[in-house]
Formats: C-alpha cells, structure tokens, sequence
C-alpha cells in the first residue's frame, strides 16, 4: 500500500534574482514497508525534498499525501500524529550530549509525554548493541556509535516513517556499511517506509528502490 505520495512538488528559496529552485515537480509514491534511497549530486535537492515529505519544510507547490490525506488539510492533531509516527536521522547526529545512550534514545517518548516503553528501548539497545554502552555519554562514543544510537532514538516511537539525510556522511566505508546492517536489523521490527539520501553507491544498492534526483528533478538511470 501507498503510506507517502508526492505531486507535482516544487520548493523555491529567496526570490527573484536570488531564487533556488531547488525542487521542481516531484512526483512519487513510496510504498510501506519499502526502503528507497536518493541519489544525486550535492546541490541537487535531496535534502529539500527530504525537508518535504517529512513536513520540516512546506512546498511552494504540489501537495504531499499521507495515507492519501493531503498533508496541507491536516489540522493540529493530524499533524502531530503523522510527527509521532516519523523518525528522522541526520548526517550529524544530533544527539543531547548531556544525556547517555539510553536517555537520548528515549527522548522522543519523554517528549511525546507517554509512559516511556523501556522494554522496547531495551531491545533497541540490544539490536544496536549498544546494552553495554547505554550509560555512556555522546562524547565518550565513536561517530558509528553515535550514528546508531541516533538510529535507535528514531525507531523508540516505532515509526511507519523514517528519513535518513546522508546518515553515514562523516562515517568511513567500513563503519557506514555496518552502521546500515543495523538499520536493516532494526528495521525489520517496525517495517518503516524509509526514504534515506545517500551519497554511497553501495548503501543506495541496499534499497529495495533507487531514485536519482538531478536538478531538483527525478530522472530515470540505473546505479
Ligand atoms: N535554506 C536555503 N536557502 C537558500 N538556498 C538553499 C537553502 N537550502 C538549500 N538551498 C539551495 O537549494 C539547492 C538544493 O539544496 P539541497 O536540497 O541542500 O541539496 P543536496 O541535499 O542535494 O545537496 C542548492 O542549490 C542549495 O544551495
Ligand atoms: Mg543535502
């Protein structure tokens, strides 16, 4: 089934002389329980369209669909159940450094002000494992290590959707290829629909699906 849709999708930034275009009329669908990946150059417009169908940013034109509801007619509540239901991960982490392992992982419940699932927080700890480390601060763990820890924070509110922004750009190749075994691990749990940009040829190949984005636009090509 169809979970995310987009159409006709355009974002401009600046005005004028100074405009960007920086996505022209995208149109795709992403299916549940499907991992995509995005391709293309820097300054080609993946992480706009990203911004875009996670809803962090609003399209100049076109409409983004979420279980065929248009994402520009949700009220309040709508919105903040389709916010409770998506993960996002970026290329910097963005951990709280003054919280360990297991309270950054657990953030996005305390916020969320539900009785916080700590079983389910452990099994995250463990596919990631991270069991061992889960008292350790940010500061004290490698970048592949922070990276997972930022995954498991994205899936404690098992989401139906999960954006990943170049999620292994500071990573080497080794530490990149495992810190993506453990989304695919971990991924099996709540099968997400995941939409990840990655400028790792090898990492894109994982993706039940590929696109390519040239200019703001998809084109069809083969990796
Ligand atoms: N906040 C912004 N203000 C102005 N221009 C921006 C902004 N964000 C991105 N751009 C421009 O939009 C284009 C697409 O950027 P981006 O989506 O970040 O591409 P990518 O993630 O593929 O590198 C680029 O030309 C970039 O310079
Ligand atoms: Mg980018």
């Amino acid at each position: 089934m169809c979970a995310l849709r987009c159409e006709n999708i355009h974002k401009i930034y600046g005005k004028s002389q100074q405009a960007t275009y920086a996505v022209r009329g995208i149109s795709a669908e992403f299916q549940e329980n499907t991992f995509y990946s995005v391709i293309g150059k820097s300054g080609s417009g993946k992480s706009t369209l990203i911004h875009l169908l996670s809803g962090l940013l609003k399209a100049d034109r076109g409409e983004i669909f979420y279980d065929e509801q248009p994402l520009s007619t949700m009220n309040e509540q709508q919105l903040e159940h389709i916010k409770k239901k998506t993960g996002i991960v970026f290329q910097n982490y963005q951990l709280l450094p003054e919280l360990t392992v297991r309270e950054n992982i657990l953030l996005p419940a305390v916020l969320l002000e539900e009785k916080c699932d700590e079983e389910w927080c452990d099994v995250i700890l463990e596919k990631l494992q991270m069991t061992d480390i889960q008292s350790k601060y940010p500061d004290q763990l490698s970048g592949g290590q922070q990276q997972r820890c930022a995954i498991g924070r994205a899936f404690m509110n098992r989401p139906k959707y999960l954006f990943c922004d170049e999620p292994t750009g500071n990573l080497d190749k080794k530490t990149s290829k495992s810190v993506l075994n453990f989304l695919l691990e971990i991924k099996q749990l709540t099968k997400p629909t995941i939409i990840l940009v990655t400028h790792d040829l090898d990492i894109a190949r994982s993706a039940d699906v590929v696109l390519h984005i040239e200019d703001g636009k998809l084109v069809s090509k083969s990796l």
